[in-house]
């Protein structure tokens, strides 16, 4: 595991906006890694083993440090988090392969064909694979909740991102 957390970064993390939000965990990207962060110390703890686990059975990507407590100048308070590789998210690739940063509100056949191919995800080998694999090593909950903002991949192998209950 890599011992990456310095002053700097710390420092530097602090001051920026979360990358993306999840109902539980806020998200920066920092350089080449990702940060997931959470507001109790008991869910990193968990996100952290869940996806350790997950990453010896090639289901997640790497964690990259322990969990450790951070200040967010920005909003204010202390949150709990690790590094993690980071994954090419289903949802956001699915939009930057059509030329899109996010849903283009108001292109309805924009919107149409979207919807299309993301129907497609859901019945394509990564995702059925992926799918099957998780339940088979006991991650009932990642299972039911892969969603495309979910999954993604990391060297074009499908890889779960969320495994919090
Ligand atoms: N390893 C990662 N690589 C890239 N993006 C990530 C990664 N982990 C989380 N994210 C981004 O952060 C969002 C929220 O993280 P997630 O683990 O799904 O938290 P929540 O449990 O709150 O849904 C994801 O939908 C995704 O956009
Ligand atoms: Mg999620």
């Amino acid at each position: 595991m890599l011992d990456c957390i310095t002053p700097e970064l710390c420092e530097r993390i602090a001051k920026s906006d979360s990358d993306s939000n999840g109902v539980a965990c806020k998200f920066f990207k920092v350089g080449d890694m990702g940060l997931k962060t959470y507001k109790n110390e008991e869910d990193a703890r968990e996100s952290h083993n869940l996806q350790m686990r997950a990453y010896f059975l090639e289901l997640a990507p790497e964690v990259l440090s322990d969990v450790f407590q951070i200040h967010l100048k920005k909003v204010g308070y202390y949150v709990y988090g690790f590094m993690t590789e980071l994954v090419d998210v289903a949802y956001n690739k699915l939009l930057r392969d059509n030329g899109y940063d996010k849903m283009p509100n108001g292109n309805k056949d924009a919107i149409q064909h979207l919807q299309q191919q993301f129907k497609e995800l859901y019945q394509s080998h990564d995702y059925i694979m992926l799918k099957t694999l998780l339940e088979a090593n006991d991650f009932e909950f990642a299972a039911q909740d892969l969603h495309l903002k979910n999954w993604g991949w990391l060297n074009g192998e499908a890889v779960c991102i969320d495994f919090m209950a």
